[in-house]
């Protein structure tokens, strides 16, 4: 696995702050060139804005820099020019299977079960409170450091 496409509805709470960990914990460890990372929604109605004002505050509070990531959408052609996409619900990854073209080459997971052997989701954070994004963000920063590992161990 090379490549990774982080998945959530809005692509503005939850597959931006794992795609921002990831890139931001690469750097860190010097392993930039080993993984390509971006992060889309399965909705189209926040493409081309920023990560959501609450999403940013809780990265910026643990180090990791969101603002200057941009929504899309998932499209066709992510299917094979990703090697795994990872949805962070089962909403989420039943849409991917839903969106998938028959030629699509990716494999499609759940982002925790795929990461750690967890099958849980990584809950919307949307319509709650402060804690529910600190929440979010250590879940993807769990999901990402062994996504990493995996990398590191391969190449
Ligand atoms: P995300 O959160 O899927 O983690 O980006 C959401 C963002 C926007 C909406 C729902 C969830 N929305 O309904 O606009």
């Amino acid at each position: 696995m090379r490549s990774i496409l982080f998945v959530c509805l809005g692509n503005i709470c939850r597959s931006p702050t794992a795609e921002g960990l990831m890139l931001n914990h690469l750097a860190a460890a010097g392993l930039s060139h080993l993984a390509q990372v971006d992060s889309a929604g399965t909705g189209g109605w926040h493409t081309g804005d920023p990560p959501d004002p609450r999403a940013i505050a809780a990265a910026r509070r643990r180090g990791v820099d969101l603002s200057p990531l941009r929504a899309r959408q998932v499209r066709k052609t992510d299917f094979s020019e990703f090697d795994l996409i990872v949805g962070m619900d089962r909403q989420n990854v039943a849409d991917l299977r839903r969106m998938a073209p028959a030629s699509s080459t990716a494999r499609v997971g759940l982002c925790l079960e795929e990461a750690l052997g967890i099958a849980n989701e990584v809950p919307d954070p949307y319509y709650e409170d402060d804690r529910a994004f600190d929440a979010v963000f250590d879940l993807c920063d769990r999901a990402v450091r062994a996504f990493i590992e995996k990398i590191h161990a391969k190449s």
